[in-house]
């Protein structure tokens, strides 16, 4: 594995090997990589647990990260997404997380650089990195995926982390349904829909989306109370998911939009032992990218164009 950023060319025994490197990482102390490292986090939309986590799973590896603020670099000059990257690349850094508006920019990335470099969202490409913590807080409660049921609930169509996880869950096994608002229906992904009603009723996992306002081109106005009455998962839902299923959402959270307010820390949920999950399973990706992977080989990585 040279890079990260897509779920679609990970296969079942690569996907697997992380998730247990992740779920190993929140268990064991750390061992810092004994090179010195910088990493730049390159974060051109907004962030809080995704940008963080990277910055605490990079200083566990004893990586420092290199800090960049979009709006006070020379990106307000002009200078494009590729020569920044090159630019970092060419004062030391040894890794590039990307999160950027533009779908498939950092899979473009990673065909030019010789350092690797990590999908931190893309547009609404994917979100691989969430897709992984994701798998992972499954993980730890079902110790296996085959013939798991999981729905992916809400704004499929504008939602990077349904592509990813679409992809990584249907590789590993799952079966996996959506549900949503028929606009928001994405039918690229392959998969069969169902009502909130049928998904509460069969999901082991339930995994619901924060609906993306700001990549909607006509804003509807959406009656809060509504959507949650029609699509959301309301406390009347709740009670009749099966005993075992759990709940995730990438965060953050509508509260009382996409699921009720009262549910963000029930029994069931997971929404912030997805976000503790996230640190290790960065660390891992890192540690794999860095040690194990095409960094220590960097010969055979592509020729710069
Ligand atoms: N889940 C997620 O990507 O959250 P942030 O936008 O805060 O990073």
């Amino acid at each position: 594995m040279n890079h990260f950023v897509t779920m679609k060319d990970k296969t079942e025994a690569e996907i697997l090997q992380l998730i247990r490197k992740a779920n190993e990482m929140t268990k064991q102390g750390i061992q810092p990589l004994n090179k010195q490292y910088f990493a730049a986090n390159l974060f051109f939309e907004p962030s809080t647990r995704t940008k963080m986590s990277f910055v605490v799973a990079e200083r566990k590896l004893g990586i420092e990260p290199l800090d960049f603020v979009s709006d006070f670099s020379s990106v307000i000059k002009g200078e494009s997404i590729y020569d920044t990257a090159r630019t970092f690349e060419s004062i030391g850094a040894n890794l590039i997380v990307l999160r950027h508006q533009e779908e498939n920019i950092a899979k473009q990335l990673a065909e030019s650089l010789s350092i690797p470099v990590i999908n931190a969202g893309d547009g609404t490409g994917e979100h691989p990195t969430q897709s992984l913590l994701d798998l992972v807080t499954i993980y730890q409660d079902f110790q296996q995926f085959k013939g798991l049921k999981v729905v992916i609930a809400g704004d499929i169509k504008h939602s990077r982390v349904a592509r990813s996880n679409a992809i990584a869950l249907s590789t590993l096994g799952c079966e996996v349904y959506l549900t949503g608002m028929e606009a928001w229906h994405d039918e690229t992904l392959g998969l069969p829909y169902i009502t909130m009603d049928e998904a509460v009723e069969c999901a082991d996992v339930l995994m619901l989306l924060r609906i993306q306002h700001e990549r909607h081109q006509n804003q509807m106005a959406l009656q809060q109370a509504s959507y949650l009455e029609q699509y959301g998962l309301t406390i009347e839902r709740e009670r009749r998911m099966k005993e075992h299923a759990i709940i995730l959402h990438p965060a953050p959270v509508n509260r009382g939009v996409e699921i009720d307010s009262s549910l963000v820390e029930c029994a069931r949920s997971r929404i912030f032992k997805q976000m503790e999950n996230g640190v290790a399973a960065r660390m891992a990706v890192i540690e794999t990218l860095l040690n194990k992977g095409g960094y220590s080989n960097e010969k055979s990585f592509k020729k710069r164009k």
